[in-house]
């Protein structure tokens, strides 16, 4: 049987990783600031996360949920208290669709609602109605079109209070950063008139945070940059560090009814082992503190290269948009430099490295990407 061919590659299997660090098969080693695109989030094999699956495996590897998995309600613990929202409660998933699936359907289980807002060049996943509030008509089947969604402009106020005022709303759906959109930012003040418009028209404010979120934009969330506090938050990617999981964040204000929502997989052991080890590593080594020094230095680096039409982004979220298509400029980087990048559509370079970025990497990345750029 051959394989599905729905994923462009690059020749390359990466088959070993340390810290921001990766090896292919034929031995080449390469500095990834793309972290697998935003999923490693405490660096490649650290012995903590290592160990912590290790012996989960050795006890157990699976139970469902149909009986008492202490791990989450750990995991559960430590997550509230190290995002700053201890108030309220957690729905275990395996994957970053899977939450904002479930986080727009609590919102229209919750005021009995039908449509929804979305953004212009907002990516939300791949899952039916993750995929309909995506703002990408190639990637939403003719099962999934039903869904009445409304795209809107980013920071655009007045649209959006003029769709809510309609009253058919459910929610508001919107990334804390545009990540495939190109490293887009909401405005502070966009998010809080968001927050205060959903409670005025009844919406739920949903902030998808599977790629901006966990300490990657040098707070925990990147709304918490704006002091809102959405009604659902989704997340993903970094959660685990390569182990699949997604997580919905869920304020009190919704009410759990057995059977409304569930899953097989979701909030699994070794998912709740390598969850609690992520927490764990990123207090101690202050990860998110880390991001936001190495990420603004980097940016400040960046806004100086000639070249370079914009660098946009917080902590280690950074897109560089040029004038001209990025093609050759990621290709060099790859092939000639031996550096991961991601890109957002044709003319942006997408920064996404693991959390633990340190000072001299970030340097040696510069180094490397002046010598592709000739300056
Ligand atoms: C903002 C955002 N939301 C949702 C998703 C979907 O996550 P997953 O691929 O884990 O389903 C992604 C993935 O890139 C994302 O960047």
């Amino acid at each position: 049987m051959k394989l599905f061919d729905v994923y462009p590659l690059f020749n390359i299997e990466i088959i070993k990783g340390k810290g921001c660090h990766v090896w292919d098969s034929d031995e080449n080693e390469y500095l990834d600031l793309y972290g697998g695109h935003a999923v490693i989030s405490v660096g490649h094999s650290h012995p903590t996360y290592v160990n912590a699956i290790t012996d989960q495996i050795n006890k157990l590897g699976f139970y469902s949920n149909s009986v008492q998995n202490s791990l989450q309600q750990k995991f559960a613990e430590k997550l509230g208290k190290a995002c700053g929202y201890e108030d309220y409660t957690l729905f275990l998933i395996n994957s970053g669709a899977e939450a904002n699936e479930n986080a727009l359907k609590l919102a229209s289980f919750h005021n009995g609602k039908k449509r929804v807002i979305a953004f212009k060049h907002a990516f939300h996943g791949r899952t039916s109605a993750a995929v309909r509030v995506t703002d990408n008509p190639k990637i939403i089947a003719p099962v999934n079109e039903d869904l009445a969604v409304t795209y809107l402009p980013l920071n655009d106020v007045k649209a959006v209070e003029t769709e809510l005022a309609k009253g058919d709303v459910s929610s508001v759906i919107i990334e804390g950063i545009q990540g495939v959109g190109g490293i887009q930012l909401p405005t502070d003040t966009f998010l809080q008139e968001l927050r205060s418009l959903c409670t005025k028209y009844d919406a739920c404010l949903i902030l998808d945070e599977i790629q901006s979120g966990y300490g990657r934009s040098g707070k925990f969330f990147a709304h918490q940059y704006a002091g809102i506090q959405p009604d659902l938050i989704t997340v993903a990617k970094g959660i685990a560090n390569g182990f699949p999981m997604g997580g919905l964040l869920i304020s009190p204000k919704f009410k759990p009814i057995y059977g409304m929502l569930g899953t097989t997989f979701g909030g699994n052991h070794l998912a709740c082992s390598a969850a609690i080890a992520v927490l764990e590593i990123m207090e101690n080594e202050q990860l998110i503190d880390n991001a936001a020094k190495v990420g603004a230095y980097l940016m400040e680096e960046l806004q100086q290269l000639p070249g370079i039409k914009e660098v946009r982004g917080r902590g280690l979220m950074i897109g560089m948009e040029f004038n001209e298509s990025i093609k050759e400029v990621r290709s060099k980087l790859l092939f000639e430099e031996k550096v991961f990048t991601g890109v957002a559509g044709t003319h942006t370079i997408r920064l996404l490295p693991p959390l633990c970025l340190s000072m001299d990497e970030a340097k040696e990345f510069l180094v490397r990407f002046k010598k592709v750029l000739n300056v």
